[in-house]
């Protein structure tokens, strides 16, 4: 078996985390229990670029015990789980190409190992696995059945592709399952990355100027968090929506120039480029802390905080102080990568089951209507969401109410109004 990980022997504390997420998974463990009946992936050969991580190990024992021929690459150069690498291949032979901190050109090597498996299926995160399928293997990509996308950022780049008439296969967007990005977005993100803060720094939030660039999903679960520890939150936005439900949230609402001049702390969760700048470092107080839960490292404009900077020196792991030429210091978490998954463990398993169960099935869907759906981005049917969030709320042991027929019958009728 090829494969490309740290350390083999790192496979015992990787087999207990991922049995220990395992518990936190139940519904993920229903399918892997009807996968081992009904072999739906039977042959299947399968690609996942994904944080390697206890859950997506998870997630690829699922698709494994489904039939399907798997393999896994890093889908960021800084959140492998290396213990989780090793376990997977010594306890479950399913071959993995990530290592915790590879470089750059390691990073893209190990993609091109998953491309190598010559993949029906993908599944991706950050759309890199896809988009040099699409650049440089015409022919994996033409016998491609289809892919599925795990994020928002990954979805803009996949959207992109599909207006330009460029897509050749069908993608599934599993990030836009109600029983993805509502709870894993906002719940997952928000306490992940205020996790990977603390573990950073083990600085004190209460009292803590916060300043949060971004209100989509996962800057709302990071606004709600922060406050929760008593920080100050200061959101930043240029859509006047997010940027008014911020405002009615409770949050202090203004630019980032401004914002720059009065945070303690700095988290970007926008997906754009340079959300944080050379403007904006020369404003900022002396020890400011500036971090990124968003995909990819560019939020933060690393380039110039090193042109600013005389000197930069290891403060901990994942903390790097930027002495600058004025003698103030910013300290930058993480080299600007998803510091939820830098240096913490990302989100907990209990919210990936839905997002990886959303995976597994929409997997099934595609082997099941293969050469049926257009090469578009489409969503997950209705079904397989409301089904993965029925069986999240049971495993919780929550009940809900059913219509009934006199209900059913009033939500489809126009007649009766005002009584
Ligand atoms: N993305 C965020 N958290 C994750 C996790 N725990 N596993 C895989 N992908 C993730």
């Amino acid at each position: 078996m090829n494969y490309h990980i740290k350390d083999k022997g790192f496979a015992p504390l990787g087999s207990s985390r991922i049995a220990w997420a395992n518990k936190e998974m139940p519904v993920l463990s229903l399918i892997r229990e009807r996968f081992q009946k009904e072999k739906p992936l039977a042959g299947v050969r399968l690609s996942a670029c994904l944080h390697v991580t206890a859950e997506t190990a998870n997630l690829v024992y699922t698709l494994k015990t489904g039939g399907a021929d798997v393999v896994l690459c890093a889908s960021n150069p800084l959140s492998t789980q290396d213990d989780v690498g090793a376990s997977l291949v010594k306890d479950f032979q399913i071959p993995v190409f990530a290592i915790k901190g590879e470089d750059n050109k390691t990073y893209y090597e190990h993609i091109e190992a998953a491309i190598a498996h010559k993949p029906q299926i993908m599944i991706d995160d950050g759309a890199d696995l896809v988009s040099i399928v699409h650049s440089n293997y015409p022919t994996v990509a033409k016998e491609a059945i289809g892919s599925m996308e795990e994020t928002t950022t990954g979805l803009v780049r996949l959207r992109a592709m599909e207006k330009k008439g460029v897509l050749k296969f069908p993608v599934i967007a599993v990030n836009d399952a109600y029983s993805k990005y509502l709870f894993d977005n906002r719940y997952g993100t928000g306490q992940s990355t205020m996790d990977g803060i603390i573990r950073a720094t083990n600085m004190l939030i209460a009292g803590k100027t916060v300043v949060i660039a971004g209100y989509g999903w996962c800057g709302k679960g990071l606004a709600l968090r922060a406050s929760g520890l008593g920080a100050k939150v200061v959101v930043v936005e240029v859509n006047p929506i997010r940027a008014l439900e911020a405002t009615m949230d409770g949050y202090w609402v203004m630019p980032m120039l401004e914002a720059a001049k009065v945070g303690d702390l700095f988290c970007t969760v926008t997906g754009d480029i340079h959300v944080i700048r050379k403007e904006h470092y020369e404003v900022m107080k002396e020890g400011a802390v500036v971090c990124n839960s968003g995909h990819f490292n560019v939020e933060v404009d690393i380039e110039s905080l090193r042109e600013m900077a005389k000197e930069v020196c290891k403060a901990r792991p994942f903390v790097d102080q930027y002495l600058l030429n004025d003698g103030r210091s910013v300290y930058l978490l993480g080299e600007g990568r998803l510091i939820n998954l830098a240096s913490a463990e990302g989100h907990p398993p209990c919210v990936m089951d839905m997002s990886f169960s959303l995976q597994a099935l929409a997997t099934e869907y595609l082997v099941k209507n293969r050469g049926h759906l257009e090469n578009r981005v489409c969503n997950v049917p209705k079904e397989i969401d409301e089904w993965v969030a029925s069986l999240k709320l049971k495993s919780m042991g929550i009940s809900v109410d059913k219509l009934t027929r006199e209900q059913e019958e009033y939500l489809v009728s126009w007649e009766a109004g005002t009584v």
